[in-house]
């Protein structure tokens, strides 16, 4: 899942997502006071688009350049928006920067060392919230998934127990994911909130 598979993945067609933020993102988000966000896997733009609309001064990094020319163009040029191309796995994200780090539905292969999710762990800024959004996994992946197999990617659990003493998880369970697109199989997230409080 390099950037010649996400690419070759986006240019199959015209558009790959639905353009809108997601629903886990706007439940959990809705009420936080606005800093700097950093998006994930910003993929075609529309949570990065929705936190910028909200007041988020957002930085979103994606590996692919076609998805990341497709959220620029949504945005348009006033949006604010620090679109970059960035594979976190190679450049983490700046250190203890941000106050919202938001990983919707991207995927990270597990690592002996888990050098990436410490990475993007360690870009929250004290008193800054991470949220993480993955589909439910359960058994083996749905009828008609055609994609790599989501159990060797890091879970919201697994992340959770990646939380030292200076995290308060405030959130953290399966739910039923909110507005699925209509021809997506997945239609439970596994969410984990928690904030940095040092
Ligand atoms: C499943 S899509 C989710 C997109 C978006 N977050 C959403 O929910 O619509 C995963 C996104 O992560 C990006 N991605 C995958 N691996 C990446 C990596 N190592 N570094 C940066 N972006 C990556 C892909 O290009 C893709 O846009």
């Amino acid at each position: 899942m390099d950037q010649e598979f996400w690419d070759r993945l986006y240019n199959e067609s015209e558009r790959r997502w639905s353009g809108r933020p997601n629903g886990a993102l706007r439940v959990e988000v809705e009420d936080m006071t606005p800093g700097k966000a950093l998006d994930l896997g910003c993929g075609e733009g529309g949570d990065a688009i929705w936190l910028a609309s909200k007041g988020w001064k957002v930085t979103a990094v994606d590996i692919s350049p076609v998805a990341l020319a497709r959220a620029a163009e949504a945005a348009g040029p006033d949006s604010g928006i620090d679109w970059q191309q960035a594979d976190p796995r190679v450049s983490p994200p700046p250190s203890r920067s941000f106050d919202l780090v938001s990983a919707q539905y991207f995927p990270v292969l597990h690592e002996e060392d888990h050098a990436t999710i410490r990475g993007l762990l360690d870009a929250v800024a004290p008193g800054g919230t991470l949220l993480v959004v993955s589909h439910l996994i359960e058994g083996t992946p749905p009828e008609g998934w055609s994609g790599p197999d989501p159990r060797e990617f890091y879970q919201p659990p697994e992340i959770a127990e990646l939380l030292g003493d200076d995290w308060v998880i405030e959130s953290h369970g399966n739910r039923a994911r909110v507005d699925t697109p209509h021809d997506n199989p997945h239609h439970a997230d596994i969410v984990l909130r928690a904030r940095r409080v040092r």
